[in-house]
């Protein structure tokens, strides 16, 4: 036991040093590298479940488990939510549950993904220790349901530490654990921004950090403005009861201050689980949509060997407001056809920016089987709907799909949630899909997936042709100034706004995938080289390290949607007004002078090769020029106040004669397909399908393609059949059959080339 210690702790010294996060860190556990490798991860495609042993009788789990392995599943996450159960009282340990569970898994030839349970701490410490969560209306939070705790509690560092390293000291090598999630759906329930007084003391010594002094945090705010000026580190509280709206850059400093706790929280636990299970992979669970804290800086930071999110389809669409009632109507038992795929790339992504590259190893640790039980209405997926989700993913380049969860629970606070199984053990509709998954999928892709090469894991596709810049500080900016909606005292924020930047972002993302397009989403940090086009939806305050890379970047076009580049980096405006300053500025000769969000009545419109399309929610006074340069207007305004003036600039590169773009609306489906159409087709871009990118291969509503190795995937998103595209005559059915693809569909050619 000794001698294993002593030569784990010889092979991570290797890694070399890594900046030790603040709190409470154990010194042997400081000197740890958080490096991520791809080593840690099993080669491979897989399925795993979520399974709850402490929340049946014991003499299930021998029977449970060894059902898994008929379904052919190879990991099997737990023990998140099982503080309680491990240390029923302060410092007194009962592993029972969990030795029994890991062995009797290494008996079925399983392996764990272990929970650190510290999103439900146990009673008995919430009740000793400083730890609660203050939400915005600064009501502190109690204990009961789930996440009652501040990332920012130096007792609640020091525990969570604690805990971390009683498991990872015990299971570190033990030979049945795959992986380590940290936590569970980090900031889940809006519990990233606490506003309890540590988080206000960490807050404090985080801005004298950044500002140096009092004077310089007033100047670079503003806060001359509304005599709003400190005068002094010592009296700043969080932007909340305030009687109005709150200081742009202080709110947007508060808001990365807290995304900052979340990544220092996690680090905390990943150089404790690198330290005792350097062999063992390490992740934690996203989830879809979630912004609060930026994913990129926490897999940079954090280390994380593959990104794992929670994919539950039918939660998504009301998420956004703009969709119309047919389209929830169309979309209400499949999902959106692009939320899944636009998550799958946002978390490639993030894995890849742990690696330094633009994509990385990708799983999905929660799959939803069945009904939902938090959103507004909860209905079925379309039969076939749970095949497609997990089929998806995998040609997303995931390597593994886990199901939420083995078996409905009949009581407490998830009854109502479809498992694989319904509560008295029978089997659940989603059950014999992923059954189909597992004895009639898997055994194909598995043959024709070439993911190892020799003894070597190839984990990962080849950059995409597209990347789309997507950032989170920018969801932030644009949610604290939305131009729409009206200001909410309790909340200390826009509410109703009608236009976000997710909007955008899945706009554009949509639009490029309508064409048949191969898309990276990529962060602001990422290496853009070889990419044959950029598509940036909307960055308002351009970080420097893009600013950069946009300058040199010379391999394709460039699209920047609304906003960009509008505002330095203390969220004001330079005199100009926008762009503000950078590459966009320097390069594309153009000026907004105005922003509109008109409301659908205003009948604001745009004209586009000889096409009208009304548009809403986002209008700039847009004119193509800048001084004594000029750019081309593209797209010209057809709204009763700016009719024949310009909506969109793009300018050609005298050095390498690519085009950038600007697009000053809010640009609907229909403009964009056509306008990313041309721009991707003048770039010579290849579709999907082979052929030179058009605007006229739009897919249209529900058909969507991916690729992922010399695999090409059809998904029809419908509930009815749909055309099948136009792919290479050479290239073989594998999944599914030739001709029209039915509802919740799912076809597979193996290509030539
Ligand atoms: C960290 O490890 C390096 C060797 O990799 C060693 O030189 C250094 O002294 C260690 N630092 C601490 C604080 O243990
Ligand atoms: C079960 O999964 C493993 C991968 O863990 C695979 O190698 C094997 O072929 C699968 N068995 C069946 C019957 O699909
Ligand atoms: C330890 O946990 C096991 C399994 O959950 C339980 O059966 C047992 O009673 C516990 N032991 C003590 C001393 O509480
Ligand atoms: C928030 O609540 C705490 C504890 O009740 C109190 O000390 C503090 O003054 C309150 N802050 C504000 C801004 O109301
Ligand atoms: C931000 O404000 C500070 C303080 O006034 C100033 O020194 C700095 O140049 C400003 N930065 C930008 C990008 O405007
Ligand atoms: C397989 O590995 C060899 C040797 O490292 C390398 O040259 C080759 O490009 C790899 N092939 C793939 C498909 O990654
Ligand atoms: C980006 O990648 C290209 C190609 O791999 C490389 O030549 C270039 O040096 C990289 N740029 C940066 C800033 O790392
Ligand atoms: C928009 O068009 C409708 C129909 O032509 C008209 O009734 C309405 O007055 C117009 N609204 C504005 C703001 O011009
Ligand atoms: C355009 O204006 C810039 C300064 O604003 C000046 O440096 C440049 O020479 C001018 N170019 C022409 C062609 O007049
Ligand atoms: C587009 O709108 C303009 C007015 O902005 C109008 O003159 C033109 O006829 C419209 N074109 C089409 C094709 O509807
Ligand atoms: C405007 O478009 C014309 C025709 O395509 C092109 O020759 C010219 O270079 C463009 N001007 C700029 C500033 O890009």
């Amino acid at each position: 036991m000794l001698c294993a210690l002593l030569l784990a702790l010889a092979s991570v010294a290797k890694g070399g040093n890594v900046d030790t996060p603040s709190g409470y860190i154990n010194t042997r556990a400081a000197n740890v590298s958080l490096a991520p490798s791809v080593d840690r991860l099993a080669a491979g495609l897989h399925i795993g479940v979520d399974y709850y042993p402490t929340q049946w009788p014991g003499f299930m789990w021998e029977s449970d488990i060894a059902a898994m392995r008929n379904l052919n599943i190879s990991y099997v996450r737990l023990n998140e939510f099982d503080w309680a159960v491990i240390e029923p009282t302060e410092g007194v340990y009962n592993f029972t549950a969990l030795d029994t569970t890991l062995d009797l898994l290494g008996k079925y030839g399983l392996k764990a993904i272990i929970g650190t349970p510290t999103a439900s701490p146990p009673n008995w410490l919430t009740e000793k220790y400083d730890v609660a969560f203050v939400d915005v209306t600064n009501s502190t939070y109690v204990f009961g349901s789930r996440r009652y705790y501040s990332f920012s509690s130096f007792d609640y560092r020091e525990q969570s530490q604690k805990i971390t390293r009683v498991l990872a000291e015990r299971y570190g090598s033990n030979p049945n654990v795959a992986a380590w999630q940290i936590d569970n759906e980090l900031g889940c329930h809006n519990t990233i921004r606490s506003y309890d007084h540590n988080a206000i003391i960490r807050f404090r010594s985080w801005l004298q950090k950044k500002y140096g002094t009092v004077e310089a945090m007033n100047a670079a705010q503003g806060r001359v403005f509304w005599s709003n000026q400190y005068a002094s580190f010592d009296d700043v509280l969080p932007p909340y009861h305030e009687v109005y709206t709150t200081n742009n850059l202080y709110t947007l400093d508060w808001y990365t201050f807290s995304s900052d706790m979340v990544i220092e929280f996690a680090q905390e636990q990943a150089a404790i689980i690198r330290q005792y299970a350097p062999s063992q992979a390490l992740t934690t669970n996203l989830q879809m949509l979630f912004t609060d804290f930026d994913a990129y800086k926490f897999a940079r930071e954090v280390g994380i060997d593959i990104a794992y999110f929670d994919e539950y389809p039918l939660a998504g669409p009301s998420d956004f407001s703009w969709l119309t009632e047919s389209q929830l109507a169309a979309t209400l038992r499949t999902g959106l056809p692009d939320l899944q795929a636009f998550t799958h790339a946002v978390y490639r992504g993030v894995a890849g920016a742990a690696y330094g590259q633009t994509s990385g190893p990708l799983g999905v640790m929660e799959m939803e089987p069945g009904v939902l039980n938090w959103n507004t209405y909860r209905v079925s997926p379309w039969e076939g709907m749970v095949r497609l989700w997990t089929l998806e993913t995998y040609a997303a380049s995931g390597d593994v799909v886990s199901y939420f969860r083995w078996r409905q629970v009949p009581y407490a606070q998830e009854q109502t949630l479809s498992g694989l199984h319904i509560s008295d053990g029978s089997q659940d509709e989603g059950f014999f899909e992923v059954q189909e998954v597992a004895f009639n999928d898997l055994p194909i892709l598995r043959d024709e997936l070439a993911v190892t090469n020799g003894s070597q894991q190839v984990t990962h596709e080849p950059q995409a042709d597209i990347a789309l810049i997507f950032d989170y500080a920018s969801v932030w900016t644009w949610a604290i100034e939305p131009y729409s909606g009206s200001w909410d005292v309790l909340s200390s924020s826009y509410s109703g706004g009608v236009l976000s930047n997710i909007d955008l972002v899945y706009g554009f993302y949509s639009a490029l995938r309508r064409l048949g397009l191969s898309i990276d989403v990529v962060g602001a940090e990422q290496n853009l080289s070889g990419y044959k086009m950029l598509v940036v939806p909307s960055i308002p305050i351009m970080p420097d390290v893009l600013n950069t890379a946009l300058a040199s970047y010379t391999d394709g076009p460039v699209v920047f949607g609304p906003r960009t580049a509008a505002l330095t980096a203390n969220y004001s405006y330079a005199p100009g007004i926008q762009p503000a300053a950078g590459a966009v500025r320097d390069r594309l000769p153009m000026r907004v002078t105005r922003i509109e969000t008109p409301p659908s009545y205003a009948n604001s419109s745009i004209s586009y090769a000889g096409t009208n399309y009304s548009i809403t929610a986002w209008e700039e006074w847009v004119s193509c020029s800048r001084g004594n340069a000029s750019s081309n207007a593209t797209v010209t305004s057809g709204s009763p106040h700016r009719q024949g003036k310009a909506a969109a600039c793009a300018s050609i590169s005298q050095e390498n004669g690519k085009q950038w773009h600007y697009l000053g609306f809010n640009p609907p489906a229909d403009f964009l397909t056509a306008y990313l159409g041309d721009v991707a087709a003048a770039a010579g871009v290849i579709a999907l399908t082979g052929k030179v990118a058009s605007k006229d291969a739009d897919l249209g509503e529900t058909l969507r393609l991916l690729r992922r190795g010399n695999l090409l995937w059809a998904f029809n998103y419908g509930t009815e059949s749909v055309a099948a595209p136009d792919v290479d005559a050479n290239a073989k059915v594998i999944i599914g059959e030739q001709g029209d693809i039915p509802a919740a569909g799912v076809v597979v050619w193996k290509l030539a080339r």
